[in-house]
């Protein structure tokens, strides 16, 4: 991109944060100050009503601040990182045609991540045809060969057979099809691209973290959740599961508004509505809603924050990211007047405020994961002795990262479980065989 291009970049705030961190309060603090709107990047808060299960913003605490892509979804659809992009840069571009500074803000960190930039993976190469080689291995690539397909990339371009799973097809007909296109290696191709670090951000970018200290989040989410209690959790929770009983139909937990935290929690309250069983239920639900704020900032910390600091190098003006801690919310006004203060020198490209120590904490953390990371560009495959996959090979994860993604899962540490279960029984049984046959022998 130009650097005329580079100057024309719109501008954009996004304000990241775990659940219960304060994100909320800040955007409408700093679109309340500097005369702008909200956009929501929370994939549950989308859906039409479900208002306290799905943690949003109240009507008073938005104070007259136009919150957009919120509650318009009916239950019965789904919504994805196409149609949120989509529907968020219309949103972003009538903003910008009234000169003001779009505010998203939300917890589903992979729609944020998608709008601010521009995805350059390798399958958006695409060879011009003047430079096609035809190449007599070609057939290679029909459906029938799928099988060869591996061993054959394997062969001509071991580094990135490594980097592929050895039946994610797809990806490696799309190795083969650069190879036999161009006559060069991909894995030469992409350390080319690489090399080059061409910019993949599409606005300038001020990027808020809301954070606070895990001794203090976890308990506030605590009290949160039963705080969501009070306002109606039980209302909203008994009215979903009628949807689904009027209608007849078995909601997939693992899409639409049915993932949201609580839902499911409370499943065995439905089959039994003892005290007890509630109680399990609740406290499931602030396990839950505690191992979701880890992830979260698991994600901001090894993805979003990486991508933010790599842009940096390559425009330093245009991006930016700035922590607002909220651990202590005696200290929140100061936290505010700070965003305030960073919101206002950055996009009117005046000298900023200086670091805080916590900003140069994060900053130094990042440095060392994107350090790791460009190590593991070409990562190594791990194999689970003890996980197969759906196709019930043994499961393969592909790079450090997916790896330990992997052992933290449930699947696996239920996997785990299972197989020294079984272990021990099949000890107890040879142990019992064996004395029996000891007893055999004395009595013989
Ligand atoms: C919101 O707007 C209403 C009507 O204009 C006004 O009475 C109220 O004070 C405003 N609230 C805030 C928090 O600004
Ligand atoms: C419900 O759970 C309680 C406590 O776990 C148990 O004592 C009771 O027998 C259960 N009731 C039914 C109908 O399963
Ligand atoms: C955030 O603020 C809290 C309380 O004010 C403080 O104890 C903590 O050290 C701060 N966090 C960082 C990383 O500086
Ligand atoms: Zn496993």
């Amino acid at each position: 991109m130009s650097y005329y291009l580079i100057l024309m970049l719109k501008p954009i705030c996004i304000v990241c944060g775990t659940t219960g961190a304060g994100k909320s309060d800040l955007a409408v603090q700093l679109a309340k100050k500097f005369g702008t709107e909200v956009i929501n990047a929370d994939s549950m808060q989308v859906y039409r009503g479900f208002d306290t299960i799905t943690n949003k913003i109240s009507h008073e605490e938005q104070e007259n601040v136009t919150h957009h892509l919120m509650s318009f979804l009916n239950y019965d659809q789904e919504y994805s990182v196409p149609n949120f992009e989509k529907d968020a840069r219309r949103i972003i571009d009538g903003l910008h045609a009234q000169g003001k500074v779009p505010i998203l803000v939300g917890g589903t960190n992979y729609y944020l991540q998608s709008l601010l930039f521009e995805d350059s993976t390798l399958s958006s190469i695409d060879p011009p045809l003047s430079h096609k080689v035809k190449h007599p291995d070609e057939g290679i690539l029909n459906d029938e060969n799928a099988d060869l397909m591996f061993p054959y990339l394997q062969k001509v371009d071991p580094l990135m057979a490594e980097r592929w799973h050895p039946r994610d097809v797809r990806k490696i007909r799309r190795s083969l099809e650069i190879y036999f296109h161009t006559g060069k290696r991909p894995s030469d191709i992409y350390k080319e691209q690489s090399s080059i670090k061409k910019s993949k951000l599409k606005y300038k970018t001020l990027l808020f973290w809301a954070n606070a200290e895990n001794d203090v989040l976890m308990p506030r989410l605590d009290t949160r959740v039963d705080k969501m209690l009070h306002q109606g959790l039980m209302n909203e929770i008994q009215s979903m599961k009628s949807v689904i009983n009027e209608n007849g139909f078995t909601p997939d937990l693992t899409r639409g508004i049915w993932q949201c935290i609580g839902f499911k929690e409370f499943e065995p309250w439905f089959q039994n509505s003892s005290q007890e069983t509630f109680q399990a239920c609740l406290d499931k639900m602030k396990i839950s809603t505690k191992q979701y704020a880890k992830y979260q900032k698991k994600w901001i910390l090894n993805r979003l924050l990486p991508l933010c600091v790599s842009e940096q190098k390559l425009r330093p003006s245009s991006i930016l990211f700035s922590v607002a801690n909220t651990t202590n919310l005696q200290k929140w006004h100061e936290q505010v007047e700070r965003s305030c203060n960073v919101f206002s020198c950055f996009f009117n490209n005046q000298k900023l405020p200086p670091m805080t120590e916590e900003e140069q904490g994060v900053l130094e953390k990042v440095k060392k994961t994107l350090l790791t990371q460009d190590k593991d560009t070409f990562s190594t495959k791990f194999t689970c002795d003890v996980c197969l996959d759906k196709t019930g090979h043994p499961f393969v994860a592909i790079g450090e990262d997916a790896w330990q993604t992997h052992l933290q899962s449930r699947k696996h540490k239920m996997t785990v479980r299972r197989m020294k279960e079984r272990a021990t029984r099949q000890e107890r049984i040879e142990a019992a065989k064996k004395a029996a046959m000891e007893r055999r022998k004395e009595t013989a």
